[in-house]
Formats: C-alpha cells, sequence, structure tokens
C-alpha cells in the first residue's frame, strides 16, 4: 500500500486527509553545501513537500558507465536531508524531464544513434532507460515512504501529451517502475487541456496539470479530463527563464501569490515551478529551439520565491502569508538574506592561449575525417567544444561554406587569425574569408551551447554538421578533437603580454577572501566564455546578456588566496573581473 493514496477529491497520506504543498528545487543546480539551507527555508516557507527531477546525462555522461552519485549528484543525501527536514519528496526521473537542462535529461550518446526514436517505444530507447533504471532504483528504493523514506510519489515521463501519443511507451515506464520495486503513486503531468491531458495520461497514474494562470479554467479542464481524483498543478509557473540575447523575465509577487491563493482555495494540491531554481552550473543549460535556436542562460533564477544565490525575494514572503491562510506554517519570523562577500576587482594577469599547445594539453583523441569534419558525438570525451583542423585549398578571397551549419558557435580562423562567426541560431551556412596563401591553416572551434530541451529537436547534432567547401573546392583532410573545456595547470599560464590576451585563450587571477560568503562576478570588460572558482565551474557568461553576473556560491570561496579562472573566446577591454555583491540578471521583461 502506498503511503499516498487519492480519494473522488483529494490525498490521504498514511490514512489522513492530506494537501500536497510542494515547491520544485533542484539538487543538481545547488551546491551540495546548500541543499540543507535550501530546504530549511522552504518549510519555513510553508512547504511541506519539495519535488526534483533527476537529470539521466549528468548522473550516466557517458554509455554504460556507473551512475555518479556524489557531490551535487548525491541525490540519496538529498533525500536524507528532506526527510530530516520534515519534507516529503516528489521524485521526476524522467527519462526525459525538460527543465531548461541539457538536451532535457536525455544523454547525447543515446539520442546520437542514427535513427533512434526517443520518447517511445523503439527499442533501442527503452533498452537504455530499463538500463538506466536499472542502475537508479535501487539506490533510492530505501528513500521511498514505503521504505521510512520522504519519497511519497513518483511522476513517469513529463509532459508526454506535448510530445507524442505511444500510450505503450508510457506503460513501458510503468511496469519498469513497479517492476522494479517503486510502489508509491505514480502520477504523469501535462499542460492543462484536453489533447494534452488525453495523450500523456496513464489509466494507472494520477494525472496533474502544468499552468501558470488561468487557475479555474486549467482545474475545470482537469475536472473535465478525469471526473474523480485530487486536482493537482504539478507546476505552478510563477516566473519563467531566460534565453542569451532576449530579456530577463520576471512576474509580479502579488499576481503569483493571487493565483497560488486561488488554486488552494479550489482545494487543489501544488508544486510550485520554481520555488528556488539555482543555477546551469558548467555547461549544463538546455535550449529552445522554436522558429529558431536559443539557448537558455545559465542562471535559473526564475524569480523564485528564493532567489539563485538562495535569498527570500518578494514571492517568498507573499506565498508564505497565502500558505498561512490555508495551512499550518512554522512561527517565527521569516529567514533573512545571508551575509555576501565585500566587493573586490580582481585582476587575471597570467594567461595561456589556446593555440600554443600548453592550454589545451586535456587528454583527448583526434580523429582524422577525410571528407566531412565528424559531429561532436563523434569524438571523445563528451566535452561541449571541439576544435576542427583543415588546410584551405587556395588563396585569396572567398566563400568558406559550412554545409549542414553549424552546432551551435563556430568561432574560425585562417592562420591562426579569427576570420568570423557562424551561429546556428541565425542558421547560418557561410563566411568570406581572405585566404593569405593555399594551405593556411584553417581551425574551427565549435562551442555546444546547450541541447534542446523541448519538442521534436532533442538530440540535434552538434560540432561541424556536414562537408565545408572554399569556393566550391572541397576541405579536407579534418583532425576533430573533443576540447573539454578544463583548467590548466598553473604552470602553463605566463604573464599576460601585449598581444597574448587576444583570441581565445586561459586567463588567471588569484584574490584574497578573509570569511567564504556568496560573490556575484561581473565581467564587463570581457566577451563571452567560462568562468571558475576554485577549479568549480560557475557556467557561461555572455557580454550578449541579458545575465551580467554569475553567482559565486560561498562554499566554493576559501580563507586565504582563490583562483579565478575564464576561458575567454575572444578578448577583453581590460583585465580585471569584479566581485559584487548583488546579482545583475539584466534589463526585465514582464
Ligand atoms: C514545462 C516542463 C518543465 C519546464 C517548464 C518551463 O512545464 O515540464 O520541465 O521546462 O515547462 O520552465
Amino acid at each position: 500500500m502506498p503511503a499516498l493514496t487519492t480519494t473522488a477529491d483529494g490525498f490521504l497520506l498514511r490514512g489522513d486527509p492530506f494537501r500536497i504543498i510542494s515547491g520544485a528545487l533542484h539538487y543538481f543546480r545547488v551546491h551540495p553545501d546548500q541543499w540543507a539551507d535550501r530546504l530549511h527555508k522552504a518549510r519555513l516557507m510553508g512547504l511541506n513537500t519539495v519535488e526534483t527531477y533527476i537529470p539521466w546525462n549528468l548522473h550516466q555522461p557517458r554509455s554504460g558507465a556507473p551512475l555518479g552519485l556524489d557531490g551535487i549528484l548525491d541525490l540519496p543525501r538529498f533525500l536524507r536531508l528532506a526527510a530530516a527536514e520534515g519534507l516529503h519528496v516528489l521524485l521526476r526521473p524522467g527519462p526525459y524531464i525538460c527543465a531548461e537542462w541539457d538536451g532535457g535529461g536525455l544523454p547525447a550518446w543515446l539520442t546520437a544513434d542514427d535513427g533512434i526514436r526517443p520518447r517511445s517505444t523503439d527499442p533501442r530507447f527503452t533498452a537504455a532507460v530499463d538500463a538506466y533504471l536499472d542502475l537508479l532504483l535501487p539506490p533510492l528504493l530505501p528513500h521511498m515512504a514505503e521504505a521510512g523514506g520522504p519519497v511519497i510519489a513518483v511522476q513517469v515521463e513529463n509532459e508526454y501529451g506535448a510530445y507524442g501519443e505511444d500510450t505503450a511507451y508510457l506503460e513501458h515506464l510503468e511496469k519498469a517502475l513497479r517492476g522494479r520495486g517503486v510502489r508509491e503513486l505514480l502520477f504523469t503531468c501535462d499542460q492543462a487541456d484536453p489533447r494534452h491531458l488525453a495523450a500523456g495520461a496513464l489509466p494507472g497514474a494520477l494525472a496533474t496539470g502544468t499552468f501558470g494562470g488561468g487557475v479555474e479554467r486549467a482545474l475545470a479542464r482537469m475536472r473535465d479530463h478525469r471526473a474523480e481524483g485530487p486536482l493537482m498543478c504539478a507546476e505552478f509557473w510563477i516566473g519563467w527563464f531566460d534565453h542569451w540575447g532576449g530579456p530577463h523575465h520576471v512576474r509580479d509577487a502579488a499576481d503569483a501569490a493571487a493565483d497560488l491563493d486561488r488554486l488552494l482555495s479550489a482545494g487543489a494540491s501544488v508544486n510550485i515551478y520554481m520555488f528556488h531554481g539555482g543555477t546551469n552550473f558548467g555547461l549544463t543549460n538546455g535550449a529552445n529551439h522554436d522558429h529558431a535556436y536559443a539557448a537558455t542562460v545559465t542562471s535559473y533564477d526564475y524569480d523564485a520565491p528564493l532567489t539563485e544565490h538562495g535569498d527570500p525575494g518578494p514571492k517568498y514572503h507573499a506565498f508564505r502569508e497565502v500558505i498561512a491562510r490555508h495551512a499550518p506554517v512554522p512561527d517565527g519570523p521569516a529567514p533573512g538574506p545571508a551575509a555576501k562577500l565585500a566587493p573586490r576587482d580582481v585582476v587575471l594577469d597570467r594567461c595561456a592561449p589556446l593555440f600554443s599547445g600548453t592550454a589545451s594539453a586535456a587528454p583527448s583523441t583526434t580523429v582524422a575525417a577525410d571528407r566531412a569534419p565528424l559531429p561532436m558525438d563523434r569524438l571523445d570525451p563528451p566535452s561541449g567544444f571541439a576544435l576542427y583542423r583543415s588546410a584551405l585549398p587556395a588563396a585569396g578571397d572567398g566563400v568558406l561554406r559550412f554545409s549542414g551549419g553549424v552546432g551551435d558557435r563556430a568561432q574560425v580562423f585562417v592562420d591562426g587569425a579569427p576570420a568570423g562567426v557562424l551561429e546556428r541560431e541565425r542558421g547560418e551556412e557561410a563566411l568570406t574569408v581572405w585566404v593569405p596563401r593555399a594551405g593556411a591553416a584553417l581551425d574551427v572551434l565549435v562551442e555546444d551551447l546547450g541541447g534542446t530541451n523541448y519538442g521534436p529537436r532533442i538530440g540535434d547534432r552538434k560540432g561541424l554538421l556536414g562537408p565545408v567547401a572554399f569556393e566550391g573546392a572541397p576541405v579536407g583532410p579534418w583532425t576533430c578533437r573533443a576540447l573539454p573545456p578544463d583548467v590548466p595547470e598553473p604552470s602553463a599560464f605566463a604573464p599576460t603580454g601585449r598581444t597574448t590576451g587576444v583570441g581565445p585563450a586561459f586567463h588567471r587571477g588569484t584574490f584574497e577572501v578573509e570569511a567564504p560568503a556568496d560573490a556575484f562576478l561581473a565581467l564587463p570588460s570581457w566577451t563571452k566564455g567560462l568562468a571558475w572558482v576554485n577549479g568549480f565551474a560557475l557556467g557561461r557568461y555572455w557580454r550578449r546578456g541579458p545575465q551580467r553576473t554569475l553567482y559565486v556560491p560561498g562554499p566554493v570561496l576559501r580563507t586565504g588566496a582563490n583562483d579565478l579562472v575564464l576561458f575567454e573566446l575572444h578578448g577583453s577591454a581590460g583585465l580585471t573581473a569584479r566581485l559584487t555583491d548583488a546579482p545583475d540578471l539584466g534589463p526585465e521583461a514582464h
């Protein structure tokens, strides 16, 4: 008997009437030393439950590898901390999770399989999912409510009705979970309209809805879909995410609080998406590809009740007040903001150019390709960047054509000099270049800006996507190399000279800290790249915005000397970075 059961209009938890008041908090977007703090603040806002997805591709970046379950991936520890805080947990193991996460959580090594049909009964897909669940579920079963743990319900797939109609696939997942010992309540979630609900629901699972407004209408549509059972909004969108080149999205706190009140007044259960968004650390962000490709930024602040840096924002207080009208909220004052590091400048006065050799020593295999360069998924290790090298067949002005385009942003160099950039977002396939001599070196540095996480383009290839020609003459052979942008050894850096800071290069600076605390890294004179503090990958920065600062979690800093490293893809107008005490996520759109 599962701990959580349903009645004609609600839930029972171990036989007692229960309403789920949950908030989304993705452990993989929060530094693990901050999990306990965020969970505590969830309970203080009045939540009785937290919800998290599980990102398959982060737990298993290589096919057949054991699951990573340590550090930021130590989900069992997250579940223990939630239980210690007295919170229940909703688990959403996917295997597809959407979530503005690279590839929607589906590993690139799987979706790159030629002709595979992800999220379907394609046996290649279901066999991989089964093998994943074989590894994932044993460490999670002790945390199910039945075993005394906090997990009271498990989601099957994610908004499947927006994608497909292969109900047999959903049934396969249901059986796969049940067959591996999951006995808790299962649920599906779909956008609250009749077509999505019909295609995404499963007879044996609770059907829940995802929406941010139009509460009465959404609840009515859910009631039309199922005449009986609890009404639950599995994703109550109280904010939104941002793309590079777009505005920073915010939603008015009073407006979101009024909708929360409507939901709770209607007797519905809720999962606030997000309660605390956190950060797409490293290269983990996803992308959308509707009319054009658009990559999601590093911050996943989401304008959530708890900000990206874990401070209560206006929605925290507004929601706490609303919840208190419907359910008990812990006594005492709401938590205040955490300490911030006093602002300071960091001078990045040492540099290791990418093309000089020393900085590109990270292990990776070079693959030769005679005709067309290979896409990134054919290179090892999975890395987010690739470097392609060939020679140009003729001299002079001409058009360099990349058939099939690039995935997602290619910087072109002729004899080491920057010649231009091509972007998937703009559908670019050609560049006019000046070639000084026949046989000039052609280098193409390609960045995977994040795998599309929604719609039919999940699994789209990255890297150079087809043959390359200069003035119609084929370019080749190629050497193709994955380029994991790992922080080079300190010995690889030399003092930055007048010209060494030009082009793709790692830059390093040190700064002193008296007492570690949260900070925000502002890079006003830098162009585009990645930033690390003490080896921890903060994520991508891009002058394009909207986001202008990167969150530096306090636990990443140490008392004494700290290292800041940038992998700058272009160049900078100065050698200074600034640590500030407030975030700047850019110009707002409501
Ligand atoms: C959908 C998905 C979520 C997320 C939100 C938007 O509801 O299920 O994973 O992508 O949209 O933030």
